[in-house]
């Protein structure tokens, strides 16, 4: 209380000094000075009708509630990797990390992404650029070089997927066919990260040693111009089970969605057995390859990782990549059985 009468008294003081301090009268006013330059244009605003146009996406037809609906229950959504979000993970593992990058074929991040967020709607479509639906367009559908070996592809809109789902630059490098040398393996994981599905699908990044198989791709590689989302986001199947932005292929129970396939597979029942036969091809022939890389001593008994420190040829590393490869692509043959099977039986027929 007592202070503020103390800066009312204060004030007070220099308004009376501020009024009696002027000497003698004031001069004639200036001229006025020049008009200032006219400011820039504003953007113009997005066409249409201002809210009508947030409307095409937020209105009663409920069309992101409904994809919202499936992508809940993708493993985009559900499967946890989202916090692998160090510079050299995030570029496919945050949200954040894959728009900082995106379609510049950059390998890592500036830094650490802050509060990462999984693959989501604005990951993969240009939401709120222009407010209007022509933000559905996707954030990058270039071709795209293959980081390891750096092999391009041309999927259609499928060359989203393929930017996180290649693999990952190995240490050491692929060596490269013919090269016999000595090397020592220090790396237990070394292969090509876990998403080996893009360069399968396309037919490439494998370790093609010579043998008595030839590299080909199958007619799916050869015939299916849009990739994966042929498959993976087909019409959806079961409310959410799988297909369209779940991204499965398969319900969570292991049900195939079929309805990617009916336009060239008619019969579904027909289907099912090839299916389950080339699957069991692959995986047999994949184990073969791994119980003979754990002969050697290369593969632990679970046939899942390498056994290091251990010095091997490069060729013997050429063929634990091929390994890893056709393992973590998980297809067993459906993207690629061609070139997945000769990529094995070359491999197994240049250790035995
Ligand atoms: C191309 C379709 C599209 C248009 C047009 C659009 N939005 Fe969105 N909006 C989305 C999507 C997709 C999301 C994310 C939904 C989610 O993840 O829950 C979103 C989220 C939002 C959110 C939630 C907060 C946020 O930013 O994530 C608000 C608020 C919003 N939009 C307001 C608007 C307004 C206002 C307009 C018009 C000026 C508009 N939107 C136009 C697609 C659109
Ligand atoms: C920004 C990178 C990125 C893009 C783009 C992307 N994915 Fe993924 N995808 C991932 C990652 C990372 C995972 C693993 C997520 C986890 O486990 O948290 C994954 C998981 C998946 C899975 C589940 C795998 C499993 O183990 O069950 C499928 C299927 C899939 N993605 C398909 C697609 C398809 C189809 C597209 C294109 C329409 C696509 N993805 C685009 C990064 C991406
Ligand atoms: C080129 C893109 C890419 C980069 C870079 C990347 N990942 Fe991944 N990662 C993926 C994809 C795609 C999957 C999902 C594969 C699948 O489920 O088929 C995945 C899966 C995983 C998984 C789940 C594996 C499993 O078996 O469930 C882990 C853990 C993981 N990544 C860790 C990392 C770490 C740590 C880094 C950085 C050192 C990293 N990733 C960098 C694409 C990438
Ligand atoms: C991993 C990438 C990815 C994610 C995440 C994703 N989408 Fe999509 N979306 C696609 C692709 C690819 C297509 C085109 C599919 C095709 O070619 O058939 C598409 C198509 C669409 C379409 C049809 C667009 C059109 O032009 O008619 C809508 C609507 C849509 N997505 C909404 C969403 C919403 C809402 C979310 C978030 C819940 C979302 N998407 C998340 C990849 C994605
Ligand atoms: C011909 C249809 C077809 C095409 C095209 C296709 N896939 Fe697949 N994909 C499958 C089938 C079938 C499986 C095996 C599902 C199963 O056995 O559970 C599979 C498995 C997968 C898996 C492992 C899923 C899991 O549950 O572990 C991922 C990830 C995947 N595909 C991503 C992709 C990507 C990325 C592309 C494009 C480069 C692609 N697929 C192209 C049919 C297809
Ligand atoms: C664009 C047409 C097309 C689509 C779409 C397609 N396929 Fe095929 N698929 C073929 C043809 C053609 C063959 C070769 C048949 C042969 O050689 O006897 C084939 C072969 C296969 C094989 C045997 C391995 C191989 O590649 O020769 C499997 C398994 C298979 N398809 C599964 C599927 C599944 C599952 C889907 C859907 C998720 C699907 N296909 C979608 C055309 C297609």
């Amino acid at each position: 209380m007592r202070l503020k009468i103390f800066f009312a008294t204060l004030l007070s003081f220099a308004l009376a000094l501020s009024f009696t301090a002027c000497e003698g009268d004031q001069g004639p006013a200036g001229p006025q000075g020049p008009q200032g330059p006219e400011g820039p244009i504003g953007e113009t605003g997005p066409a249409g009708e201002g809210v009508q146009n947030c409307k095409d996406c937020h209105g009663s037809n409920q069309l992101i509630t409904a994809k919202l609906f499936q992508w809940e229950n993708s493993v985009h959504a559900t499967g946890g990797a989202y916090n692998r979000n160090a510079a050299s993970c995030a570029v496919c593992h945050t949200s954040q990390g894959f728009l900082e990058v995106a379609g510049t074929g950059a390998t890592s991040t500036g830094g650490t992404i802050q509060e990462p967020l999984p693959q989501n709607c604005y990951t993969c479509h240009m939401i709120h650029q222009t407010y209007t639906d022509a933000d559905w367009a996707l954030t990058t559908s270039d071709p795209v070089t293959f980081w390891v070996k750096g092999e391009m592809a041309d999927i259609g809109n499928s060359n989203l997927c393929i930017n996180c789902h290649q693999a990952r630059i190995p240490s050491p490098d692929l060596p490269e066919p013919g090269n016999t040398d000595m090397i020592t393996l220090t790396n237990r994981r070394f292969g090509p990260h876990h998403g080996s599905q893009g360069v399968m699908f396309t037919g490439n990044t494998g370790y093609e040693i010579e043998g008595p198989a030839q590299y080909a791709n199958s007619v799916h590689t050869l015939a299916i111009d849009n990739g994966c989302v042929n498959c993976h986001m087909a019409e959806v199947a079961d409310g959410r089970a799988a297909g369209g932005h779940t991204f499965r292929v398969a319900s969570e129970g292991g049900d195939l969605n079929f309805a990617g396939c009916v336009q060239c597979h008619d019969d579904t029942g027909e289907l099912e057995t090839l299916v389950e036969d080339t699957q069991a091809e692959i995986a047999d022939l994949l184990t073969q390859l791994g119980a003979r890389l754990n002969e050697l001593g290369i593969l632990d008994d679970a046939l899942e990782y390498a056994v290091t420190p251990i010095d091997i040829t490069n060729e013997q590393l050429g063929i634990l990549w091929n390994y890893q490869y056709v393992r973590e692509d998980n297809s067993f043959g459906v993207h690629n059985y061609k070139y997945a099977k000769a990529l094995l039986e070359n491999s197994i027929a240049a250790l035995n």
